[in-house]
């Protein structure tokens, strides 16, 4: 069996507002193995995006633990934490937080220009990712000449282009029209595949979970079920991802 590239023990976040406690997580723990495609699910507050946060590093848990390969990521202070993010995470957020005042192509190249990658693989990285994402014609404008499918593949290019052993995405596929998301699960199928990439999202889409070879469901903060692909064909793991989100929804 592949190592863990990822392990959670007992992650719970609070948030304390004006309006009191929000428990968003309360003791998840699950582990995916290096390599793996999986997803989150779950109605909207049950905790998708924080789960995304705390492994991402852009939040830390209020208990428990998030180990990433061989890192606690407890035990890193702030400037290896964001060196840690840049050289082996790839993170796709909702708000792309793409910088106004870069170009698409600059935007993209940030994380290799941080990380010192010499200029001719950039260039062939830049090259193969556009091409790859459709965004070939788009390099050179301004993140708010972009509509929102453009600015959301521009954001993955800039999450794909250190080639990062995890990637994590929250909705990726929201901003995009049908085909567009197909696409895109399609990339990240063959870069889990290729690359050994290994995948975590976020989706509100039964079908694009159903690309994945694992779903973990969310309710209340909370594991409810998870459910694995196996041998099965893509349509029949839809029908039973279809199932378990009825099951979860009708339990309330
Ligand atoms: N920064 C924050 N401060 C206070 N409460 C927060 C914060 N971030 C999230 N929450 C709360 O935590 C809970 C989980 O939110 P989260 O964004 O993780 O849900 P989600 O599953 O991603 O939902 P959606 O499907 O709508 O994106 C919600 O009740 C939310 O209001
Ligand atoms: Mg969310």
């Amino acid at each position: 069996m592949e190592p863990a590239a990822l392990r959670l023990l007992g992650v719970t976040k609070y948030f304390a507002g004006p309006g009191g406690v929000t428990r968003a997580l309360k003791g998840v723990e699950f582990e995916l193995r290096l390599g793996e495609f999986a997803a989150v699910m779950g109605p909207s507050g049950s905790g998708k995006s924080t789960l995304l946060k705390l492994i991402a590093t852009l939040e830390t848990p209020t208990a428990g633990s998030i180990e990433i390969g061989e890192t606690n990521l407890a035990a890193l202070r702030e400037e290896r934490l964001a060196a840690f993010r840049r050289d082996r995470l790839g993170v796709v957020f909702q708000n792309y937080n793409l910088i106004e005042v870069l170009t698409a192509e600059e935007n993209i190249l940030l994380p290799l220009d941080l990380a010192h990658v010499p200029w001719q693989e950039e260039e062939k990285r830049l090259r193969a990712l556009s091409e790859e994402l459709g965004i070939a014609k788009v390099l050179k404008k301004f993140p708010r000449d972009l509509s929102g499918g453009e600015q959301q593949r521009v954001a993955i290019a800039r999450a794909l282009i250190t080639r990062p052993a995890v990637l994590l995405a929250d909705e990726p596929t929201g901003a995009l029209d049908s085909a567009g998301a197909r696409a895109l699960m399609e990339l990240f199928c063959s870069l889990n595949a290729k690359n050994k990439t290994t995948v975590f999202m976020a989706t509100h889409d039964a079908w694009m979970a159903s690309y994945t070879s694992r779903v973990l469901f969310l309710r209340d903060g909370r594991i409810f079920n998870e459910i694995y692909r196996g041998q099965r064909a893509q349509k029949e793991f839809y029908e039973e991802i279809l199932a378990v989100r009825a099951a979860l929804e009708g339990g309330r």
